[in-house]
């Protein structure tokens, strides 16, 4: 890999490249206001009928609490459960038309001797920094065009917003349109933007990497409109072991993939990039997969020892955002890997919520399948797991190996619109599902697995996450038995307010 494609790439940047040189004079004309303020209005009087919808709101300065613990936490359990997700989407009198706008509102519930303690805080990007001051959206957003101001760099739209990763002792807010962002551990102050090495300054880097067992971290940046795709792999110190770019033809949003012993793994939906440097990138993302020119949804095995691709297999066309894990069989000549596959265009769907518009839950449309690739005969198998599903996670030790249960959210049949209210253990070899079900008013977030000290299994150990309660505006971490969800919570610990709804987070162990 020569530095100078990375450098390349980075002009490209998240394709919005093209905005960067007209963004200022385009500041005077941008027409973006009006759909900002008719999307505030749509949602608060939404909100006025629908209070649950609370969890699309935003919140304001920071956030410190002690939670009431309902049940018993297990002793065992003492550590940081980090967690990210979007905070302000409102901002004089506009509001984002997406869902994934939002600046990144980080969080740390800590757990230590029966007690569960809250902090909450909006990651100080410049974004954030210079849309404060100016009392307005400034930068492009992904769902949303705004163009007021000219911006240098990937990372002037980075809204850290995504996933909160402790890795190699430190901490880092993640937005997959460029850098990781440095948090303190303990205070969730802001430290500042992370470049790994100097040509990889404000590259994209994926809020979804995937760390090994030996404690390195694999990760890519997607570039959509550039078909080029960064690889990168981490050593534990920060250094930077392997580094690579792979050319990919009709590449769009990539959010996450999975990792085996000996390959990455990408799936790619089929989207058009339409070029117009008016619209939001999420505008951009034209769907390809109906109709009489329909194109596949391809799987991009790439080998992990060259990083070059060793195969491309072709799916039914499906979108994609959520991996669970891969791992090979056979010497490496069979991969076996879990994900959510979702029926069409989900990115235009997930714009609505924030006009205050429920979706109809559909348990079919987005389901936990596992996908059997043969190298040999150039098949893709697929067979499902779990209707209604969301938020797959494995346990750490087993990233990469032969996993046996996969955690994942799922949506009732009962529940009337699309809000997770219910969570599993599912085990992958069978698709037999251990859950439960929070009911009427919950809103679940994603859920992790954390592993007891010296675990010997996947179900030794204890399954944590937030709910929403939204009949009592009141956010709650839980905490299941890995091996007895169905049971019900060990532990509630409810705080006396609502926090913002998380994307992704990771318990690190005291
Ligand atoms: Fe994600």
């Amino acid at each position: 890999m020569q530095r100078r494609h990375f450098l390349q790439a980075l002009q490209a940047g998240l394709g919005l490249g093209a905005l960067a040189a007209t963004g200022i004079a385009r500041a005077a004309q941008a027409g973006t206001g009006q759909s900002g303020a008719d999307t505030y209005r749509l949602f608060h009087s939404a909100l006025r009928r629908d209070p649950a919808l609370a969890v699309y709101a935003g919140v304001e300065g920071s956030q410190q609490g002690q939670a009431v613990v309902e049940g018993r936490l297990p002793a065992d359990l003492r550590g940081a459960f980090y967690r990210n997700g979007p905070g302000r989407f409102e901002l004089g009198g506009e509001r984002y038309r997406h869902w994934f706008d939002g600046d990144g509102f980080v969080q740390r519930w800590y757990i230590d001797g029966g007690r569960v303690t809250h902090r909450g805080r909006f990651v100080d990007t410049r974004k954030f920094v210079d849309e404060s001051a100016a009392g307005q959206f400034l930068y492009p957003a992904f769902g949303t065009h705004v163009a007021r101001r000219g911006f240098r760099d990937n990372d002037s739209m980075n809204a850290a917003n995504t996933n909160l990763l402790p890795f190699g002792g430190k901490l880092y807010a993640l937005w997959e349109g460029g850098s990781a962002t440095e948090i303190d551990p303990d205070t969730l102050a802001t430290g500042g933007i992370k470049t790994w090495r100097n040509d990889l300054q404000a590259m994209p880097f994926s809020a979804h990497p995937k760390i090994a067992p030996d404690g390195t971290l694999w990760n890519f940046g997607a570039l959509p409109g550039s078909d080029r795709l960064a690889l990168y792999r981490i050593g534990r110190d920060g250094s930077v072991l392997q580094a690579g770019m792979i050319e990919l033809p009709k590449l769009a949003l990539l959010h996450d993939f999975a990792v085996s012993e000996r390959h990455l793994i990408f799936v790619v939906p089929p989207y058009d990039i339409r070029d117009d440097s008016e619209l939001s990138l999420a505008e951009r993302h034209i769907w390809a997969g109906s109709g009489s020119q329909a194109r596949p949804t391809r799987v991009v095995v790439v080998a992990k020892d060259t990083l070059a691709v060793r195969r491309v297999f072709d799916l039914p066309p499906r979108m994609v955002f959520h991996f669970g894990n891969a791992w090979d069989e056979a010497g490496g000549a069979v991969t076996h890997f879990d994900l959510v596959l979702h029926d069409g265009d989900e990115l235009a769907a997930l714009g609505h919520v924030m006009e205050g518009v429920r979706e109809p839950n559909r348990p079919a449309a987005h389901r936990a399948v596992r996908v059997t690739l043969d190298y040999a005969s150039g098949r893709a198998a697929t067979a499902t797991l779990l209707d209604g599903a969301e938020f797959p996670r494995v346990m750490p030790q087993v990233v990469g190996q032969r996993h046996r249960r996969l955690a994942v959210l799922s949506s009732d049949r009962r529940n009337q619109s699309l809000a997770l209210d219910t969570v599993n253990v599912v085990n992958v070899d069978t698709g037999q599902a251990d859950s439960w079900r929070f009911g009427a008013g919950w809103r679940v977030e994603e859920h992790v697995l954390v592993p007891r000290q010296g675990a010997r299994t996947e179900l030794d150990g204890y399954l944590v996450g937030v709910a929403q309660d939204t009949a009592k505006g009141a956010s709650v971490l839980t905490v299941f038995d890995a091996a007895r969800v169905s049971a019900g919570p060990l532990a509630l610990a409810r705080l006396p307010y609502r926090t913002p709804h998380c994307f992704h987070g990771n318990f690190l162990a005291a």
